[in-house]
């Protein structure tokens, strides 16, 4: 077994190293190690300071994240890490933490626990536990305001964001900066320290005093805004407060409660799922490291309308070169005034520097002809949604782009085979579907055809770390991941306002479960005019005598297509505020009555239940068929796309929550409501529900053979 901490000496200064790959975080073993270091230091006549420093790229990362599940499930007693952080505050040498990389949750709370901190000016320091819908469990709600004040304390425990290194020292947190080599620097800070009494933060109290009540107020009313259903920020900043009203050791008592409550919700449960599911996402079966990857140095985009537009500024933001290419001279100024307009803004918020808006422009090159494209290691399309310009498009590809560069779609719901098969070389094609605003969205659908190379595969997943995004990878269907089960999710709530919830009912039910909006708001911003068109290219598919929904496509014809026309599902201020249309409900209204659809109260979980469970159940079938490679992957796309509120885990790992079976006894009782066409529960469903098991435990690799048996 590889030591997790090394105990070792520089003449008088004790070094101990954690080591503990890849993030160095406090997994079993290590806070054990690290207390008999302190130890083995305090006995050790030669020494007459400590330094405690991480081994690899990081000082440490935290806890080790995967042993909560494990203390959750009764796999594991939960061992506190205070007392263990307890012996180096406790030591009679004084400590040193040398911090490079991170020191976050955990980590900081072991560098709180020595005497002095001294940084690297590249790192960070944070207490991140929220986002993993946990507080910090180690002392770190008591030693951080004594640090660094209530009011940073606050900011930071409860909201979760890093510190950069000068701010650290600004804030109190770390005593200095050390320029050059961080190990030389903190052996000559312990020597100039080492005969001073060793200070203990927990000592501290000047910084807690007066804290005024009203900012603990203000705090929460912050943490309601942002973080919307959330318990976590709620108790960090209880924890807080708490530092300010009692003892040390009562702080910290009250702290474990906090932290024991949080450690057992859904809402921690859901988020860790959502932080490994997020890692998850790029280990594709088939692909490995080898996987050789082709170098991005050169991007073209073909289009510069609302999507191209956002695409071309992703590279752009990335550092790479980029030709923007158009047909017509006017739609490109327009394309380019937009990108300009939408630096600006950026540049007007202090946000980005005009230097660095400079720089991006720069690396653009707008033009209406192929020049160049010949040069390009990429090229996405982003022209019209149409089958037939798309395949136009490739072939022209096909004869200027050299061999190895990728062919990538930006479709949002066309076959990709279809498109390869305009090109000679299938191998290369692949879909790269960017969301709106491209430039802003974290994620990036990868869509495999049934030609596609792992290398263009494996290109897109690098390339798509590079530009920033999440990138999950889809297989090819209508509307791959995302799209495909965002189609009965919208139908429903249609439905539903034909059957009597209002549209503002409807919207704020599902606001209120946590999506970032509701789903008529959501028609409303894609534009009703988008929706009509799919429905057309679809509605050969369309079974006679299936109900489908009348009242998109009646205020489509009247013009009415959401905030773009300032009218649509609501009505739109110039500022795009919405609010309640008479005449759409007068519309919805008759038109249910001319169709005999019967008008009811709708209950509020009725609408959550029909909107989520579409979702779910049409998930469970791209599960069950390969199109998505883990429940996580979808739940990833939900998150990061479709603003699924993170804290409940994404739609499947929600499902789990409720219990498959919960699930499809109510998808049981909407089919004998409303049908088998819209609510026959999947087979993968079924089969979960019955055997007991959940979304998250089904793992298509080993279960391939058995479904397509
Ligand atoms: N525990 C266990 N595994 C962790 C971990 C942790 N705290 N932090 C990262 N990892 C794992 C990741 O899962 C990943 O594993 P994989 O290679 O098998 O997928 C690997 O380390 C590398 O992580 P990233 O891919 O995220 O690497 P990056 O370099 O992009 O980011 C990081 C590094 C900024 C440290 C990021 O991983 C991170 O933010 N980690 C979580 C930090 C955190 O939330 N800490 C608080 C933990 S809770 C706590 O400390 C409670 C305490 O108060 C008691
Ligand atoms: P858009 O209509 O805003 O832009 C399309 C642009 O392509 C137009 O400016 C047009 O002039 C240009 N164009 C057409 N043929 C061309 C050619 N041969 N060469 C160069 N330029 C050409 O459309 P939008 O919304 O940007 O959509 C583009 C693609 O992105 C579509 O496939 C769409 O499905 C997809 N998409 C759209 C999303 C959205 O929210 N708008 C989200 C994700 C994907």
């Amino acid at each position: 077994m590889p030591e997790l901490v090394r105990y070792t000496r520089r003449d008088d200064v004790a070094l101990i190293t954690i080591d503990n790959p890849p993030v160095n975080a406090l997994s079993p073993g290590v806070p054990e190690s690290l207390q008999a270091a302190i130890r083995q230091a305090e006995a050790d006549g030669e020494v007459k300071a400590i330094v405690l420093i991480g081994a690899g790229s990081t000082f440490i990362a935290g806890a080790d994240i995967r042993e909560f599940g494990k203390i959750v499930s009764g796999e594991r007693p939960r061992l506190s890490l205070l007392p263990f952080l307890q012996t180096i505050e406790d030591s009679s040498k004084p400590v040193v933490a040398a911090i490079h990389g991170q020191a976050l949750g955990g980590g900081l709370e072991t560098a709180m626990s020595a005497h002095y901190r001294v940084i690297a000016p590249g790192a960070q320091v944070g207490q991140p536990e929220v986002k993993l819908g946990l507080i910090p469990g180690a002392g770190g709600t008591q030693r951080l305001p004594r640090l660094a004040g209530v009011i940073k304390a606050l900011e930071m425990c409860a909201a979760g964001e890093p510190v950069k290194a000068h701010d650290a020292v600004a804030a109190g947190i770390a005593d200095r900066i050390i320029e050059g080599d961080l190990l030389d620097g903190a052996l000559t800070f312990a020597r100039e320290i080492a005969s001073a009494p060793p200070p203990k933060t927990r000592d501290r109290e000047e910084k807690l005093r007066n804290a005024l009540p009203m900012v603990f107020d203000f705090a929460r009313e912050q943490a309601r805004k942002k973080g919307r259903g959330m318990r976590a920020p709620l108790a960090a900043i209880d924890a807080v407060q708490a530092a300010t009203q009692m003892s040390f050791e009562d702080g910290c008592r009250r702290e474990a409660e906090l932290f024991n409550e949080c450690l057992y919700s859904n809402e921690s449960k859901a988020l860790i799922h959502a932080f490994f599911a997020e890692r998850a996402v790029s280990k594709i079966p088939g692909i490995s490291k080898e996987t050789k990857t082709f170098e991005i140095r050169r991007a073209a985009v073909i289009g510069a309308g609302t999507m191209g537009g956002g695409i071309t500024m992703t590279y752009a933001n990335a550092g790479i070169p980029v030709i923007v290419k158009e047909t017509a001279q006017d739609a490109l100024d327009r394309g380019m005034n937009t990108i300009r307009k939408n630096y600006g803004a950026t540049v007007a918020k202090g946000r980005l520097s005009q230097e660095a808006m400079d720089h991006r422009l720069s690396l653009i090159t707008p033009q209406l002809t192929y020049d160049g494209f010949e040069n390009a290691d990429i090229i996405v399309e982003a022209v019209f949604e149409n089958l037939e310009v798309k395949k136009e498009v490739f072939r022209e590809l096909d004869k200027i782009a050299k061999p190895e560069c990728v062919l990538a779609s930006n479709t949002s719901s066309l076959n990709i085979d279809e498109i390869a098969s305009a090109t000679t070389r299938p191998q290369m094609v692949i879909g790269n579907h960017f969301f709106s605003p491209a430039n802003v969205m974290k994620l990036l659908e990868i869509v495999r055809g049934k030609a596609t190379g792992k290398e263009a595969i494996a290109t897109s997943m690098a390339l798509g770390k590079k530009l920033g995004k999440v990138t999950v990878l889809a297989g090819n269907c209508h509307g791959f991941i995302g799209n495909r089960m965002v189609g009965p999710y919208v139908r429903e709530a249609q439905f539903l306002v034909e059957e009597g919830a209002s549209v503002e009912q409807v919207n704020d039910a599902l606001y209120n479960f946590g999506m970032a909006m509701g789903p008529l708001a959501m028609d409303d911003l894609a534009g009703l005019d988008v929706g009509w068109a799919i429905r057309k290219e679809f509605e050969r598919h369309q079974k006679p005598g299936v109900r489908k929904p009348l009242v998109a496509d009646l205020l489509y014809e009247q013009g009415r297509f959401g905030q773009k026309t300032g009218r649509g599902w609501s009505k739109y201020d110039a500022n795009r505020k919405p609010s309640a249309d008479a005449e759409t409900a007068e519309l919805i209204e008759k038109t249910a009555r001319q169709a005999g659809i019967e008008r009811r109260n709708v209950p509020d979980q009725e609408i959550i239940d029909r909107c989520i469970y579409s979702l779910v159940n049409e998930g469970a079938r791209i599960l069950e068929e390969g199109i998505a490679l883990r429940a996580g992957d979808i739940d990833i796309t939900y998150i990061y796309g479709y603003g699924f509120p993170a804290w409940r885990g994404g739609p499947m790992f929600y499902a789990d929550t409720v219990g498959l079976k919960n699930v499809l006894d109510r998808i049981r009782e909407f089919e004998r409501k409303h049908g088998a066409e819209f609510w026959s529960p999947a087979p993968l469903l079924i089969r979960l529900a019955e055997e007991g098991r959940t979304f998250e435990q089904f793992d298509i690799e080993k279960e391939a053979a058995v479904l397509t048996s």
